[in-house]
């Protein structure tokens, strides 16, 4: 019998990247993957989750749903980020165990752990300390994951786990300025910067400014890589503790090497300057790749400047479809 695969929040940035590997160098004929988004049903809703439960009654989840957004996002709306993301988890976790799937894995984030910590940080962290007050919300949120997938399997044995990504970017990514992370924000704003013609100032007089110092340090990982490690985990990782899926912290970088990376995505000829008005957020959150490495030493991570490569590109070819 064939395994039916269901992925909440199908439709985004991760979701349509675990969809395209799966199209592509992880199919296989033994699956069967179906992909959600809020559309198909409103996850804050335990009978519209039932009900899209249901419907396809998958033996193994995905669930990637959230309210996802960046640091000036989630700043202003810390209650919405714990509520609807509790409810959605609360709801998928308990549907899922009434329906007796028998593995689900779920989305925390590097960005949920302590603010005051020690580096790198690990798996054992997650509840640790106080998260960064810019994410309250979002991370108590994410922690209450690992807390219902040790519930879950304490009270009814079920291997609900969780990974833990770093910041992820690539195609179908959110490029609303409102909303989005840092890589989709910037490609967005030198994207308008370069083809605004309401002003005759030729391109090498224009200034990309970018928020912030440009100093604090960042482990980003391609969608595309964290996909297939995503679907690895679900066919392969048999523990309900989380693991963290980032690049190594040798590929850690700065946020002005981002902005110049994908300066040089666009071939932007302007300057680029740096508002120190505007928030940093952490300077670093390093995070250790060890348990993953343990598994996947040779997993091959995509070159950082190609990838933004490819996401500009992406985002150029796309226009009539980019959210933004
Ligand atoms: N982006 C990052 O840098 C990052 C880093 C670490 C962890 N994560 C985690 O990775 C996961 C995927 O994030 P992403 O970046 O792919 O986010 P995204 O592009 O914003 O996609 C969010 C997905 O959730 C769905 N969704 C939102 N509210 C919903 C609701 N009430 N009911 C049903 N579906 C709902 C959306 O559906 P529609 O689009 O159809 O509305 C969409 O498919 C999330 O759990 C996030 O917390 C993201």
């Amino acid at each position: 019998m064939s395994t039916r695969v269901l992925v909440t929040g199908g439709t985004g940035l991760v979701g349509s990247a675990i969809r395209h590997v799966i199209q592509t160098t992880e199919k296989r004929n033994d699956e069967e993957w179906i992909f959600v988004g809020s559309k198909d049903g409103d996850l804050t809703d335990l009978q519209s989750t039932r009900e899209l439960f249901e419907k396809y009654k998958p033996n193994k989840v995905i669930h990637l749903a959230a309210m996802v957004g960046g640091l000036f996002y989630n700043m202003n709306n810390n209650l919405d980020f714990l509520r609807k993301n509790m409810l959605i988890n609360d709801n998928v976790l308990l549907v899922c165990h009434e329906i007796n799937v028998n593995k689900v894995v779920s989305c925390l984030s590097t960005c949920i752990f302590p603010d005051k910590t020690t580096y790198p940080i690990d798996e054992t962290m997650v509840h640790n300390g106080l998260p960064h007050d810019s994410n309250f919300g979002y991370s108590y949120a994410k922690r209450l994951i690992d807390v219902l997938n040790r519930g879950y399997f304490e009270q009814h044995n079920r291997l609900y786990t969780s990974i833990v990504p770093c910041n992820i970017y690539g195609p179908n990514d959110n490029f609303n300025p409102t909303a989005s992370h840092v890589i989709p924000g910037m490609i967005h704003r030198l994207y308008n910067i370069i083809n605004d013609n309401t002003v005759d100032t030729p391109q090498e007089e224009r200034v990309f400014t970018v928020w912030g110092s440009g100093k604090p340090l960042r482990q980003f990982i391609y969608s595309l890589d964290l996909a297939k490690l995503a679907v690895w985990t679900l066919r392969e990782y048999d523990s309900v503790s989380p693991i963290i899926l980032s690049v190594d912290e040798a590929d850690e970088v700065t946020i002005e090497f981002v902005a110049r990376s994908i300066a040089k995505a666009f071939d932007f000829k302007g300057r680029i300057e740096f508002d120190t008005t505007k928030a940093d957020g952490q300077h670093k959150k390093t995070a250790s790749n060890t348990k993953l490495r343990s598994y996947r030493p040779d997993f091959q991570f995509t070159k950082f400047e190609e990838a933004i490569k490819y996401t500009v590109d992406w985002y150029l070819q796309n226009q009539d479809k980019v959210r933004k």
